[in-house]
């Protein structure tokens, strides 16, 4: 499969947006970086530290996936359990991919128990599969969800039935989740020691869900292939993902340190979110690679257009100029909805015969490019041509792939959140 997405950095560069933007000085500048920094993403796959990348080709795993599926296949609903990395992505391609073979449900993202009790009413457990999510297997979030939901459900299905209706998606060595499937004989699916839970979208951790909803696995995984072999084909410089990452990087350098997220689109307002917790926990670091003390990382912000045109945009075109903004342009809908005529008898209206929803959602985000790079707001557009499991599977792995040429460049460590563990470490000794 050829890749499809597009990157359109015009208005990130300084003939647009003036001393903001980069200049192809800088861009030539970070060349060698550029080249080293894929270098580094390539080997450390090779080597196996990072899994990723080689994921993509699990057939093991698809096959895995797709027996479980059929084996459980009794259910209407499946209640996805996990927090941060373990369920953001299952969340965000449901939402853009609206799988309609069951219905997928979640918690443990909080701990407020008014969210979990209106959940809970709305279920009825003896007909819902429970996928619990968890690497480490500890997360006091998903876990504490975790035994209050099997507890409600032994007592009404019994122990046994209720032990067939639970999934653990967990290491698969240590933690008590492990510990609990193996003593209880919980179905488990594996989360790869080598996969961190913001990078594991593309595997057990986010495709179970999404093929037990029904949709469609592969097209995720030959769309997330497309965009990796591309990255590894060419020249960085040449490539649309590092091209994101260089700009980026450039616009931190340059002080544009906040880092704004804006789909036009309805269905990938999640999407957002996905990427601002990629983005955070991966690229917001206390120390570099050397160990040295740096305290570096973007500020994501979850945007979305066109609603937040009427919300965030003023800041964004008149604040203070310390943003970058990449829209996600969808280039067809599914759905379209055409302005009926009667809107020429109001003149003011006149300028919507004609038109569809869809042609205002793109003249929409036009507007919004435009008046930024007017404002010499850096900004760039990512270009999908509709939303399919392939155009899902290239944007997760072009942010992927962003986030660790960002991480390279930045030199630190992308991969690990010691400031999350010891937030985790300090709830437990408060409890
Ligand atoms: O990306 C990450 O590594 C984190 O956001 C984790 O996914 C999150 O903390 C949940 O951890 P676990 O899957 O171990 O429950």
């Amino acid at each position: 499969m050829k890749t499809t997405l597009r990157y359109d950095s015009a208005n990130m560069l300084s003939h647009r947006v003036g001393r903001f933007g980069a200049a192809p000085e800088d861009l030539r500048g970070l060349r060698n970086r550029l080249a080293r920094a894929k270098r580094a993403i390539v080997e450390r796959s090779e080597a196996g530290e990072q899994g990723w990348l080689s994921c993509l080709d699990d057939a093991a795993m698809v096959k895995r996936i797709r027996d479980l599926v059929k084996k459980k296949a009794a259910y209407r609903t499946c209640l996805v359990i996990g927090i941060g990395g373990s369920d953001l992505a299952a969340r965000a391609l449901s939402k853009a991919l609206k799988p309609g073979e069951k219905k997928l449900v979640f918690a443990g993202a909080n701990t407020d128990p008014d969210e979990l009790a209106g959940i809970l009413s709305e279920l009825d457990l003896r007909k819902t599969l429970i996928n619990v999510i968890s690497k480490s297997g500890d997360t006091v979030e998903p876990m504490a969800t975790f035994l209050i939901v099997r507890d409600r459900l032994e007592r009404r299905a019994g122990k046994r039935q209720a032990a067939n209706q639970i999934i653990a998606t967990t290491d698969r060595e240590s933690g008590s989740l492990r510990e609990l499937a193996e003593r209880e004989g919980y179905d488990t699916l594996p989360v790869p020691k080598n996969i961190g839970g913001r990078f594991s979208a593309l595997t057990d951790v986010g495709l179970f869900p999404l093929a037990y909803a029904g949709a469609d696995m592969r097209g995720l995984l030959a769309g997330g292939r497309a965009q990796r072999d591309a990255f590894l084909r060419g020249k960085p410089e040449k490539n649309p993902t590092a091209l994101y990452a260089a700009l980026q990087y450039l616009a931190y350098l340059k002080r544009r340190r906040i880092h704004v997220l804006m789909p036009y689109a309805e269905r990938l307002r999640e999407f957002a979110f996905w990427y601002r917790q990629l983005w955070a926990e991966s690229l917001g670091k206390k120390t570099d690679r050397r160990g040295n003390v740096v305290h570096v990382g973007p500020t994501p912000v979850a945007a979305l257009g066109v609603t937040d045109q009427h919300s965030q945009l003023q800041l964004y075109v008149e604040g203070p100029n310390d943003k970058i903004i990449t829209c996600i342009e969808v280039g067809t809908f599914d759905d379209d909805a055409a302005l009926p005529d009667s809107v020429s008898d109001i003149p003011s209206l006149a300028y919507l015969k004609g038109k569809t929803l869809q042609d205002l959602i793109h003249a929409e985000r036009k507007a919004t490019v435009t008046a930024l790079a007017r404002n010499k707001r850096p900004n760039g557009t990512v270009h999908l041509p509709n939303i399919t499991a392939e155009t899902m599977g290239e944007l997760i792995v072009f942010f992927e792939l962003a986030t660790a040429m960002m991480g390279e460049l930045l030199n630190i460590n992308a991969y690990h959140q010691p400031g999350v563990e010891e937030g985790k470490r300090l709830t437990k000794q408060y409890l």
